[in-house]
């Protein structure tokens, strides 16, 4: 920590902090550049930038940083500088990994958004950080703009979480925003998504649930103190969902969103990441294009709800930065190394229970069959054998014979049980297409 002061955008020395944190930025891309920008204009926080590093570097410079910034593609020069904190946007896990132990093991603090890593090595990192005296934190990597991980680890520190429900994948949400108001296939709401960037060219990790599932792992971590491998997680698609399942999803009072949920019951982690139905009245409906929203269930607070601005360069960053001044303040504030060494940090998981996806739920099951006498009896008799109760049995006018949706739905079982069943059910000589299973939350 360096003791200086700076002019602010006034020209005025009069409010600087008398401690300057020095900052390192390795990655310059859309997260990198906003937390470049906010540095810059915010300039009485007690933070300077003093290095940039990306590969290629030259293409990067920009004429509204310090002419003091030192843009370096070699990282060496962040690793050895005097950077009391570097910031790592540039995502993926090699060699980010390795640059991450070389910062902390090198005496420097690390802010991170990248839920990759932090879902893979988050324990390691933690502990490491740890054992260095230094902090890791990762605020962005869940939720982007939303402060749910600071608000689990301090906000909610008191109370006992068992449930966390979430919405945390801002494609899936606005793909399914948009097949739900314009009635659209699901691959037209895709193409549209990829159109105006709220969609990878590759959408695999966020419609198919793999990156919700990474973020649910580290929420159930902070949260609910569990340890968790994110591939342990179930996630299943939302590809499958069509218009018409917004349809029936309305005439049941509920709407269609991809819910990461994990809750402890019974000494076992539920968890999973899939597509459900959510009652119109639940703060979950309300998630329009692609916001985040995270629900926090305890045993003496009740829920608390989290939301807003799930990515974006913007958002992303302030929740960067916000992490980069927790970490400054604790060491402006002088705090002893033992308050440094990562206690601030969120926890290591105390837990490491069975994992399963076996929720009990009401559920909702959408066919789509080819039309003849006898096939309500028929999937009502293996459901019958497998002890499944149907409560509601719908179909809608207006299909042709060859593809016609029917909506059947169960009252509340295990979820393995409706698999079981449905195994069979699939192999029946009406069934267009495998049967849509969503649970209704
Ligand atoms: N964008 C969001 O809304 C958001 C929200 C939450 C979390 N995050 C996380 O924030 C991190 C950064 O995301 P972003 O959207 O800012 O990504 P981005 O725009 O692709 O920026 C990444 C930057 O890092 C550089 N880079 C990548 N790999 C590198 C390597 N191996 N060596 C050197 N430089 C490398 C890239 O350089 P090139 O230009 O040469 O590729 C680029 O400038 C990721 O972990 C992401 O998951 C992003």
């Amino acid at each position: 920590m360096a003791t200086t002061t700076q002019p602010d955008s006034t020209g005025s020395k009069a409010a600087q902090p008398a401690h300057v944190c020095n900052v390192a930025l390795v990655g310059f891309g859309t997260v990198g550049s906003s937390v470049a920008r906010i540095l810059v204009e915010r300039p009485n926080t007690g933070l300077r930038l003093t290095h940039v590093y990306n590969r290629n570097v030259a293409r990067k410079k920009v004429d509204w940083l310090p002419p003091e910034v030192v843009w370096t593609e070699d990282i060496d020069d962040v690793l050895s500088s005097n950077a009391d904190i570097v910031v790592e946007v540039m995502g993926g896990l090699q060699p980010t990994e390795d640059w991450v132990r070389r910062a902390l093991t090198s005496g420097k603090s690390v802010v991170t958004a990248n839920k990759q890593l932090i879902a893979l090595c988050g324990s390691e990192l933690i502990g490491l950080a740890r054992q260095m005296h230094q902090q890791i934190e990762f605020g962005a990597s869940v939720a982007g703009g939303v402060p749910v991980i600071s608000g689990l680890h301090e906000g909610l520190a008191g109370d006992e979480l068992f449930r966390i429900w979430g919405i945390l994948n801002g494609t899936c949400n606005y793909i399914l925003s948009q097949i739900e108001a314009s009635g659209v296939p699901f691959a037209t709401a895709l193409r549209e998504a990829q159109k105006l960037g709220f969609a990878e060219a590759d959408p695999t990790e966020d419609i198919d649930g793999f990156d919700a599932r990474a973020k649910l792992a580290i929420l159930t971590r902070i949260g609910l103190r569990c340890n968790v491998a994110a591939d342990s997680i179930l996630a299943r698609s939302i590809s499958a969902i069509d218009a018409v399942d917004f349809e029936f999803a309305n005439l049941l009072g509920c709407t269609i969103r991809q819910i990461s949920r994990a809750e402890l019951k019974d000494g076992q982690l539920f968890a999973a990441v899939q597509p459900a139905l959510v009652q119109l009245t639940s703060p979950l409906a309300r998630v329009e294009g692609s916001q985040n929203l995270v629900m926090a269930t305890g045993v003496y607070g009740g829920e608390t709800v989290f939301g807003g601005h799930g990515a974006g360069g913007h958002p992303t960053a302030v929740a960067v930065v916000s992490d980069i001044l927790a970490i400054a303040r604790g060491k402006q504030a002088g705090d002893t190394p033992v308050a440094q060494s990562g206690e601030k940090s969120p926890p290591l998981a105390e837990k490491s229970p069975a994992v399963t996806f076996d929720f009990t739920t009401k559920n909702y099951l959408r066919f789509l069959v080819k039309d003849r006498p006898g096939i309500i009896a028929s999937v009502a008799t293996i459901l019958a054998r497998s002890e499944i109760n149907i409560d509601s049995v719908l179909q809608k006018p207006g299909f042709p014979k060859s593809h016609l949706p029917l909506l059947i739905t169960l009252e509340e079982c295990r979820a393995s049980l409706v698999d079981q069943a449905l195994e069979q059910i699939n192999a029946l000589d009406f069934m267009v297409q495998p049967c849509l299973h969503l649970p209704i939350l």
